[in-house]
């Protein structure tokens, strides 16, 4: 593939690739518009890692900071690599110092696929700069938003706007990061959790799962929790079961159209990445479920890390408080506005979102003079 292919009227502005023939170690930087800020993005480690893949999620780093109007840009790396590899720091470490003319002014280094906290302090060690990659751990400074829940908690905070959760019962699929932490937010809140589940099953219980037991079930056997709690169900139970509020929270693709039909729900809050087909998306406005579109509903960790990237430099850590106390504002003030939006303009509330967003990049652009 010709890298040059990739480029279209938003992007990318820069593309990067490195190499390092000691550890074999590949990586690319995609820095793909920077009209609203520094480019922002994750950085991946992966044997499977492409220029193009990259280059894609680069470009939803930029739609998702537009949708939740923080002035980054959209920017990801990817480092072909096994992050299982003895070798790993060394890889790690050769691609910081082949980008050292990047980072940190045009590109910060942060948490995703096969990255974790410890190689956050090893990129920071390397480039003697704090702020060379985010996400390091509390002990250096760091944020721990993955620590925190924000996503999941942000995901709750969306629901609580849009149906007033108090009584309302609620159905969500996957109880890793996302969903766990959406399971505690929506019990803080009055809800009744009527179905959970993780890869060994699902739990369905019409009067409402025990949630406290199960997040503590969850502390001890990760994601067999669903097993220990007892009574077990097939898998795809939690998603048809009757609920007010059905989060997804686990895949990508699992509600297609049939499904979308079937669904007995008047909301959907996407937890995770695209888990509703654009087929899907009409059928379920068609019948009047409203959804709120993944990069609208689980942006609190783009918000997490907007605060981790102002604090890279301070003394002063980050208050935990001071960001769930942000991440619910702007995202009950997002999926409101993107609900109304959407029915103003008689489009499905995805359309809605991404059309708001490209509208903002597009401002900046011409404000910048980069269009005419
Ligand atoms: N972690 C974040 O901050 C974050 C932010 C934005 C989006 N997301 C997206 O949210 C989704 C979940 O991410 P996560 O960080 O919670 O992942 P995770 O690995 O911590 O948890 C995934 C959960 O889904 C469950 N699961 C897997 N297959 C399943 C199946 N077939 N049926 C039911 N449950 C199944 C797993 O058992 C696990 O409980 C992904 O799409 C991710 O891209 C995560």
């Amino acid at each position: 593939m010709d890298v040059l292919e990739l480029m279209d009227e938003w992007g990318p502005e820069k593309v990067v690739c490195v190499s390092d023939r000691r550890t074999g170690m590949k990586g690319v930087l995609v820095i793909d518009n920077t009209a609203r800020g520094m480019g922002k993005g994750g950085t991946r480690m992966s044997p499977h890692v492409s220029v193009a893949e990259i280059a894609r999620l680069a470009r939803v780093m930029t739609w998702k900071w537009a949708a939740v109007d923080l002035f980054f840009g959209g920017a990801k790396a990817g480092i072909v690599f096994d992050p299982s590899s003895p070798d790993k720091e060394q890889a790690l470490r050769a691609f910081a110092r082949k980008l050292s003319n990047e980072v940190p002014r045009e590109y910060v280094l942060g948490l995703d696929v096969g990255l974790t906290e410890r190689d956050a302090a090893i990129v920071q060690d390397e480039l003697s700069d704090r702020g060379a990659m985010m996400g390091a751990p509390a002990q250096l400074g760091g944020l721990p938003y993955d620590e925190l829940g924000v996503t999941g908690f942000g995901v709750a905070e969306v629901a609580d706007e849009l149906a007033g959760l108090r009584g309302r019962r609620v159905a969500v699929q996957g109880f890793g990061a996302v969903g766990a932490a959406a399971v505690k937010r929506f019990a803080e809140l009055g809800a009744v959790v009527v179905a959970v589940s993780s890869v060994h099953g699902a739990l369905v219980d019409p009067g409402g799962l025990d949630v406290a037991r199960l997040l503590a079930l969850r502390g001890e056997f990760g994601d067999l929790a669903v097993r220990e709690y007892g009574g077990v169900r097939e898998l795809g139970a939690e998603l048809r079961v009757p609920c007010d509020v059905l989060v997804p929270a686990a895949l990508q693709d699992v509600i297609d159209a049939d499904l979308a039909g079937e669904l007995d729900t008047a909301l959907v809050v996407e937890g995770a990445n695209l888990p509703t087909s654009v087929a899907a998306q009409e059928v379920l406005a068609r019948r009047g479920i409203t959804v709120v579109p993944d990069f609208i509903a689980n942006a609190g960790g783009v918000i997490a890390a907007a605060f981790g990237m102002d604090a890279r430099y301070s003394a002063f850590p980050v208050d935990p408080a001071t960001v769930l106390d942000a991440v619910s504002s702007k995202l009950r003030a997002n999926a409101a506005n993107v609900v109304t939006t959407a029915k103003n303009r008689g489009t499905t509330t995805h359309v809605a979102a991404r059309d708001m967003a490209q509208e903002r990049v597009l401002t900046a652009m011409k404000l910048r003079g980069r269009v005419a």
